[in-house]
């Protein structure tokens, strides 16, 4: 499958995606609507405002036109996410004039980059609130009430929302997110994200399990653990993120790494799958994949960005790797999961790339054989190292012509991985019935891979063996097999 600014298909992952949801019965008679975009972690986070907002008597809408109150959690991380966002507050702002006491909220990474200038210089907006001050928000309704503007951008360095069970909106009933660190600490000089979502802090485990069993006993079959570094987890006793040869004798009695927090979290309930994003490179150890390997519950699926084939861009970048580095780590994988999927993210033209480092991109994709991509152009963004320190020289017409040669040798890739299923049988977790058909369901394999397959007396949330006999560049197609 193939993802890129212009065409998101699987909304469910990073980029301008939307997701409208109504739930739960209120007693304060009001009605919020809250429009997600960007990353899986956004959308988890406004599981959390839900939770926040009912606990309060508020209660969640998926028509606009119902509501009191109307959120849209942003996001930043390309100029694009920002004007669509821009456009869709401009159409709420008009829809105000005719319903003056509708109160219009920023949440998110934009309202962290941008803080009181969307009120003050954009007037779009009643409210602005960062990532980290939701608890904040019923106060900051009734501030709005009282005939003020309110601002909450306060960054957090403990704050991970650990203790607040999300209302799950808008899904299948059947897979869900469950955030296990906030922040980034990474620092590369292209990224947004450490500006708008602040320190890197991980989740305390047990909250994390208790969360997964009460998705398991509510019947749900799949869980993605999130963070925008997953294999930087470490829980020494909260805070922010620690080094663990940093920590006391004390904290590293009582330390849980990733590798460690998948063990706990495989265990909770085998019908229970596992899947996990994002892997960071510099960061994934043997330890992880071998827990991988060991549990049949966990996905044979890894998002392992790489962003440039050529080490002197990774170095701009500040990626903390090599070519060479992100090399033996896709061995590692193919040595310990002989059967693993895996997938990247890309940007084309970063500052300074020559023909030949966009070569390296290319031939890199070559030996990988990624089952799937997201692919960008390099977009500036306001205040990052990159922005201060180097400039955004390579012509759009070379990073758009770049971005097509990713694009389209992404493609023949997808193709060719799933080609290779042709003919095999894998165990499919139903999400729903298939756009394009209702007398055709699709799920996932291990790899992530969509199939399609015909309904016969399957359901959402059934694991189903599948049989595969074609494919697209995209999805698989099958027949379920007793
Ligand atoms: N934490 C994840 C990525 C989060 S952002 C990681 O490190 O892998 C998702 C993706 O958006 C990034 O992997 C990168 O490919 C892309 N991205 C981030 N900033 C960008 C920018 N300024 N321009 C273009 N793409 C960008
Ligand atoms: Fe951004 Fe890098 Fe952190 Fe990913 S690891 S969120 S790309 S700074
Ligand atoms: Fe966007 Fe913020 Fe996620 S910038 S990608 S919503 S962390």
């Amino acid at each position: 499958m193939i993802e890129t600014e212009e065409k998101l298909l699987d909304e469910s992952r990073q980029g301008e995606a939307i997701e409208r949801y109504s739930q739960g019965p209120g007693s304060n008679g009001r009605k919020v609507y809250i429009e997600s975009y960007g990353c899986q972690m956004n959308f988890s986070d406004s599981e959390i405002v839900a939770s926040i907002l009912e606990k309060e008597g508020y209660e969640t809408t998926k028509l606009m036109q119902e509501a009191d109150i109307v959120f849209v959690n942003t996001c930043s991380i390309r100029e694009k996410a920002e004007q669509t966002v821009r456009k869709r507050l401009q159409s709420f702002h008009q829809v105000k004039k005719k319903k003056p006491e509708m109160i219009i909220g920023v949440l998110g990474c934009m309202a962290e980059r941008m803080k009181a200038k969307l009120l003050d210089e954009e007037k779009l907006v009643d409210l602005v609130v960062g990532p980290d001050a939701y608890r904040n928000l019923p106060d900051l309704v009734n501030e709005v009430d009282g005939g003020r503007k309110a601002v909450n951008v306060i960054l957090s360095k403990e704050e991970t929302y650990g203790d607040i069970s999300p209302v799950r909106l808008g899904g299948n009933g059947v897979t869900a997110f469950v955030s296990i660190t906030r922040g980034c600490d990474n620092m590369c000089t292209f990224c947004v994200v450490p500006f708008t979502r602040g320190r890197e802090r991980s989740r305390d485990p047990e909250t994390i399990v208790e969360e997964v069993k009460q998705l398991a006993e509510n019947g749900y079959k799949e869980v993605t653990l999130l963070g925008q570094n997953v294999d930087s987890y470490l829980w020494y006793g909260g805070g922010p993120k620690k080094e663990f040869d940093k920590l006391s004798e004390e904290e590293q009695k009582r330390s849980v790494n990733f590798a460690q927090l998948m063990e706990l979290v495989a265990q909770v309930d085998r019908k229970v799958r596992i899947r996990f994003s994002t892997s960071h490179p510099k960061d994934m150890t043997d330890d992880v994949l071998h827990v991988m390997a060991k549990h049949d519950n966990i996905c044979k699926y890894i998002h392992l960005p790489f962003q440039s084939g050529n080490s002197r861009v990774l170095e701009l970048m500040n990626r903390g790797y090599t070519r060479e580095w992100y090399l033996n780590r896709v061995e590692a994988i193919k040595r310990i999961i002989p059967d693993c999927a895996i997938s990247a993210d890309i940007i084309a033209g970063f500052c300074s790339e020559t023909e030949e480092e966009h070569q390296d991109t290319l031939s890199l994709m070559e030996e990988v054989k990624y089952h799937f991509s997201y692919m960008f152009k390099y977009s500036e963004r306001p205040n990052t190292l990159a922005q201060r320190k180097f400039e955004d020289d390579v012509p759009e017409a070379d990073k758009q012509r770049r971005l097509s040669e990713i694009i389209a040798l992404q493609q023949k890739h997808s193709h060719e991985q799933l080609k290779k299923d042709i003919g095999k049988t894998y165990e499919v977790l139903v999400e729903g019935v298939s756009k394009k058909s209702d007398q055709e369901l699709y799920g996932r394999n291990t790899h992530n891979s969509v199939v399609v397959f015909p309904r016969k007396n399957y359901k959402a949330g059934d694991y189903v063996m599948v049989k595969v006999h074609d494919c697209t560049s995209a999805t698989l197609m099958g027949e379920a097999i007793a």
